[in-house]
């Protein structure tokens, strides 16, 4: 029998390791348990009392572990003899994926075998028996998880180096000033005018401005296995983004483009949103009379430009409402992950606000002239079946997951495998984080370059861009690792 499942767990990864790993937890989650003990590196007895159908019998038998990749995965091997009623075998591969700071996803696959009285049940009432216990060990062990997780210290933010935050920032809406007015004449984007830089200087976020938003955790920033996960975090405005964020956004960009251990960034809402767009209701002091305006849709563009300009793989997450300049964030990420309940739309229309020169342009390069007319025009929301027929977004979290799923759907509180945009996402995210970083960023600059039209793709940066990537270690690297038919270790040089 074999047997796949997911379980999402209200705590940090390293809290679910340790709970797999306890003797205690263990012994509360398996069904009849009666006792478990660490018997030497690895290894556990374990005495059981279960009932399969008609038979009900004693199991005492070991459990070992192998193949530890600690806080990651690790395989199971069960073993377990109820004497008249028979034995039962199972190897248990297990494996967590860090979704957000307090959300772990964790997967299993088993193989069982049955012998004796049990095999001759039939498949059917062992099937149902095995499901019946998965259930149970993990509506357990979710609990034993969650009340660790309340009881202990809560996940840190990550370090990002705000020494150097400012200046990054100020040279980001210093290229957005320039390069808009560029492209408003037809011409291909000059270096930032001396007017640009002074704008710039007022437009920036100070250093002080980034740490204040990161203190207040409307944008918080986390790093797991090599991928950052950055959340709007305003669940109560359905994360509407304030001027503050759209300004200190270039900055955490800056600052997840210079970190060596990123190699590629999620963007989330946090709560059942992604985000509702611009703070509507701080307009009144912020975006008031057209000079306002004009200087706050360069903050959303160079916020728009720092998250595209990233020359690291980026995703965003879709849940719920992904409205306005919420779409402009997620249309500056490189591939939408959207969940079946995410609900899009641009209501500019509605607002008698024009939507910016860089999101309509992103918008027009994804969906199209007759799709971009529908929407600015109409401002009507749409749902996720829609957005991906006409290219909004690129995946819908739970597309083809109900087959396989359709025991799972029983279970209360879990999404059948695969309906979940973050877990998506993360897959995904992984396996562009194991290909060459000079590869993707180069492809990223060629790519955003054209689609955003003639002027914003810098040949020379281009050529440039493709020299280095022939003359870095990272190609040798490749083709030796080609050669020597291994996996290869990419640098990012
Ligand atoms: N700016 C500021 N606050 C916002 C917001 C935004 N863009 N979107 C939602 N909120 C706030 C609401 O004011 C409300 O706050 P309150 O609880 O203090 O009253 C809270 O978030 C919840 O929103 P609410 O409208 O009560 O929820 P809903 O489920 O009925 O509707 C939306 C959700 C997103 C459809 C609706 O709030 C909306 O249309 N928001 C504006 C979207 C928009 O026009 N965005 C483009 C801006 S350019």
């Amino acid at each position: 029998m074999e047997m796949l499942g997911e379980a999402r767990l209200a705590a940090p990864r390293e809290q679910v390791w340790l709970a797999l790993n306890d003797p205690r937890v263990l012994q509360a989650s398996i069904p009849g348990c009666e006792s478990l003990q660490g018997s030497g590196d690895d290894a556990f007895h374990a005495s059981v009392v279960s009932s399969i159908g008609p038979v009900k019998a004693r199991f005492a038998g070991k459990l070992i572990l192998s193949k530890v990749q600690a806080p990651r995965s690790y395989t199971l091997r069960a073993e377990g003899s109820g004497g008249a009623a028979g034995f039962a075998k199972a190897d248990i591969e297990v494996s967590l994926e860090a979704l957000e700071p307090s959300l772990t996803l964790l997967r299993y696959k088993v193989q069982a075998t049955v012998g004796g009285k049990l095999a001759q049940l039939g498949s059917r009432m062992v099937d149902a028996a095995a499901r019946k216990s998965a259930e149970d060990f993990f509506a357990r062990f979710g609990a034993e998880v969650a009340a660790l997780a309340a009881a202990g210290p809560q996940p840190a933010p990550a370090p990002l180096d705000l020494q150097a935050l400012a200046g990054p920032a100020v040279a980001a809406i210093a290229q957005a000033g320039g390069q808009e007015r560029g492209q408003e004449r037809g011409q291909a984007a000059p270096p930032p005018a001396a007017g640009a830089r002074a704008a710039a200087g007022l437009l920036a976020a100070s250093a002080e401005e980034v740490a204040g938003v990161l203190a207040s955790e409307c944008i918080q920033v986390w790093i797991a296995d090599h991928i950052a996960l950055v959340t709007l975090n305003r669940p109560r405005s359905r994360n509407a983004m304030t001027l503050a964020m759209w300004r200190s956004m270039p900055a955490i960009m800056a600052a997840l483009e210079r970190n060596p251990e990123v190699r590629a960034v999620l963007l989330c809402g946090a709560g059942g949103d992604f985000c509702a767009g611009a703070d509507i209701s701080e307009f009144a002091q912020v975006r008031d009379d057209p000079a306002q305006a004009r200087a706050y849709e360069l903050a959303v563009d160079a916020c728009c430009d720092a998250i595209a300009g990233l020359a690291k793989p980026t995703l965003a997450v879709l849940r719920g409402y992904c409205l306005g300049g919420g779409a402009h964030l997620a249309m500056s990420c490189d591939l939408r992950f959207a969940a079946a309940d995410a609900v899009f739309g641009i209501p500019a229309a509605r607002l008698s606000i024009i939507y910016g020169v860089h999101g309509t342009r992103r918008l027009l390069a994804l969906v199209g002239l007759a799709q971009a007319k529908k929407i600015l025009f109409g401002a009507r929301r749409f749902d996720a079946e829609e957005a991906l027929r006409i290219g909004f977004v690129d995946q819908v979290a739970g597309a083809g997951a109900r087959q396989r799923g359709r025991w799972w759907s029983r279970w209360r509180g879990r999404a059948a495998p695969g309906a979940d945009a973050m877990a998506q996402a993360r897959d995904f995210a992984r396996t562009l984080a194991d290909n060459a970083p000079l590869s993707i960023a180069g492809a990223k600059a060629l790519l955003n370059g054209m689609a955003m039209g003639l002027g914003a793709l810098d040949a020379g940066r281009a050529e440039a861009l493709i020299a280095a990537a022939s003359a870095s270690e990272d190609y040798r690297e490749g083709r030796a690792a080609f050669a020597q038919k291994r996996a290869a270790r990419f640098q990012g040089r």
